[in-house]
């Protein structure tokens, strides 16, 4: 079997990581990279740290509107798939780089297998969730992390091809996610249970001065310092609305830039709570039993809010400082992301779908 999978941004490369390695025991692989994240903190260190081959092809697509930033991936894309002529495209998760190799592989008539499958927040602004509907609907592979996400593809009619698989970032965290905390804790300056870790990149948070400032706002005054690992849209936004000046004088909040992805596990494990607007960070916030309070207003990681592990609060400043004040670790921890193996579970759908050894 051959397989083109096709990458862009930092939460695929965490994804992506332990998919390779079983695919590539028995199969070929060519991995592309979209170029979508390019610095180095972005992208090579994800690589390097998480044993991820070296991209076969860098497509060098970088920043840019949703429309310029998908269509040069669509045409770089479809040359690839030509040249390539696999026998399945594999994409992951909700990203611009997903929808662009999603749409080109099926416009092509190759079989789109999709990682993460059948996810939803229901709210349409989300750039992701219109790319996340689009690549299910145009998938011949459905991969789901949880029964959530199958019993959501059912509701729009899609059952063909649906597997539940579990979820692939819990066995980067089993891999990856154990080294020791000590050195990481000693460069920020930190002690185990004495912080909270704070991400922000969501665009309804980062592309909008009134949350941004609410965030900011809350952070300063939260029992315990603050680690914030910036992403660098949301660096550019914080000086663009003039918000600088108020993350200065919150001496409570110590920002950084992002932080790779051993020392972010090493950090979380040790974290007395998660703040977060990421996808990816609740559910490893979930993996460590680490409570979290997630900066929005819905989730498609339900599970974790139902089991009490997971607080909504948006990007009100009040409702961010009660959920941290009744931060709890609540008494059920069920294995709802899988076994940690789902990567194997995943290539053996792959090969009974599309054939056996190359
Ligand atoms: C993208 C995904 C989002 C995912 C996130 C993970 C889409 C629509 N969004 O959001 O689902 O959760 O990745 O981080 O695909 N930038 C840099 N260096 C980089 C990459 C980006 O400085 O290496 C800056 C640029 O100013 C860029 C901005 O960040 O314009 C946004 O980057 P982009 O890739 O468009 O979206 P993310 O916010 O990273």
């Amino acid at each position: 079997m051959k397989v083109v999978s096709v990458v862009g941004a930092r939460p695929q490369f965490v994804k992506a990581s332990p998919v390779s390695r079983a695919l590539r025991e028995r199969h070929t692989e060519v991995l592309v990279h979209s170029g979508q994240h390019y610095d180095r903190g972005m992208s090579d260190v994800f690589f390097e740290q998480l044993g991820i081959p070296e991209a076969d092809i860098n497509l060098g697509v970088g920043s840019g509107s949703h429309a310029a930033q998908t269509a040069e991936m669509l045409v770089k894309l479809e040359t690839v798939f030509l040249d390539e002529s696999p026998d399945v495209v594999l994409v992951y998760g909700d990203t611009n780089t997903t929808l662009a190799a999603g749409l080109a592989a099926a416009k092509l008539g190759i079989p789109v297998a999709h990682v993460e499958a059948g996810l939803r927040s229901f709210n349409r602004s989300m750039p992701e969730e219109i790319n996340r509907v689009l690549v299910d609907h145009v998938s011949d592979l459905l991969l789901c992390p949880t029964s959530a996400a199958v019993a959501n593809l059912a509701a729009e009619g899609i059952t063909a091809g649906v597997e539940l698989v579990g979820d692939v970032m819990l066995d980067t965290a089993n891999r990856f996610g154990m080294e020791p905390a000590d050195e990481t804790l000693a460069r920020f300056g930190l002690s185990s249970d004495g912080y909270y870790l704070a991400t922000v990149h969501r665009a309804s948070n980062s592309d909008s001065a009134e949350n941004l400032g609410a965030i900011i706002d809350a952070f300063a005054v939260l029992d315990r310092p603050v680690l914030w690992a910036i992403h660098p849209r949301t660096t550019k936004n914080i000086d663009e609305f003039g918000l600088r000046g108020r993350l200065d004088e919150a001496v409570n909040i110590k920002p950084v830039p992002p932080v790779s992805y051993i020392e972010t596990l090493a950090l979380l494990r040790n974290a007395a709570g998660l703040l977060t607007d990421s996808g990816g960070m609740q559910k490893e916030a979930y993996f460590f039993a680490v409570p979290c309070i997630t900066l929005r207003v819905e989730t498609e990681w339900v599970e974790t809010v139902e089991l009490g592990w997971n607080t909504l609060v948006g990007a009100d400043k009040a409702r961010i400082v009660a959920a941290v004040s009744a931060l709890a670790r609540p008494g059920q921890h069920p294995p709802v992301y899988g076994d940690g193996h789902s990567a194997e579970a995943l290539v053996s759908c792959l090969e009974r779908r599309y054939g056996g050894l190359a």
